[in-house]
């Protein structure tokens, strides 16, 4: 079967040469952990390929995600963006501040103008890959926990419907078992990638582990990783 490589070095040698065209994963870890940096990495490398990405921001202007990114990784994204490979959407302030009796239809309109926005850049690219930096913006903003579960779900399927492959971030609350904040994405997406910050001695490490990953015999190791200048870089590979 074809894959849709990462291109992270080493990361597709964990998940049998990449993930599954057209599947929906999710990269949880609690704040820190370095997630919009895996998904900067996932979309430049892949862009780099010529398989082009949307990259859709919750937290952050375009003008911030482009300015974290160059402070950490030696990369020319300019000349990606003139190429159509790599176009960012920040939908950081599009988030409706009124919510009353209507609030299902003021979910549902906004969900569909998401998805309106990801649809439409994603065909002028024909973009095979989308990047979604926070499913957890939409999880705390939407008051209502079944209104929040169907939005999600919407959003899924848009994906699915544009046959793109997704990698979505979800912040793991600091307590409790769940891996995201209403524990309910994790069993919708194909994949789980899980992303920890971990005391080794005298100083913190971060690890990736494949928490799942359907259809796919992938490591159940625990993986140190560090933030390079060229992206993320996974050490040890068993
Ligand atoms: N070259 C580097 N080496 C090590 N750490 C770095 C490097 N560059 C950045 N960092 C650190 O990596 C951390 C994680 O960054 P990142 O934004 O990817 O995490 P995140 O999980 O998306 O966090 P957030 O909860 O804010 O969304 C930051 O605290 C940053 O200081
Ligand atoms: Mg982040």
């Amino acid at each position: 079967m074809d894959k849709c490589k990462t291109y992270i070095n080493e990361f597709d040698e964990l998940i049998e040469g990449g993930f599954i065209p057209n599947s929906a994963n999710l990269l949880a870890g609690k704040t820190g952990t370095g997630k919009s940096s895996f998904c900067m990495s996932f979309a430049y490398c892949g862009a780099k390929e010529g398989e082009s990405c949307v990259y859709i921001s919750t937290e952050e202007t375009i003008e911030d995600i482009k300015k974290d990114a160059t402070a950490v990784f030696n990369w020319d994204m300019e000349k990606l963006e003139k190429d159509n490979l790599l176009r960012f959407i920040s939908i950081r302030r599009d988030f409706p501040t009124e919510m009353s009796g209507e609030e299902k239809k003021i979910i549902q309109l906004y969900i569909s103008d998401i998805s309106a926005q990801i649809a439409e850049a994603v065909k002028e690219m024909g973009a095979k890959r989308v990047v979604f930096d926070s499913i957890s913006t939409l999880e705390l903003f939407i008051r209502d926990d079944y209104l929040a579960r169907n939005a999600i779900m919407d959003l899924l399927d848009k994906m699915k419907e544009l046959g793109v492959t997704a990698l979505l971030t979800g912040t793991i609350p600091e307590e409790g078992g769940k891996l995201s904040n209403l524990g309910i994405v994790e069993f919708l997406v194909d994949g789980v990638i899980k992303l920890d910050f971990v005391p080794v001695i005298e100083k913190f490490k971060r690890t990736i582990t494949v928490r799942k990953m359907r259809r796919i015999n992938h490591s159940s190791l625990i993986h140190p990783f560090e933030i390079t200048g060229d992206g993320i870089k996974i050490l040890n590979i068993a």
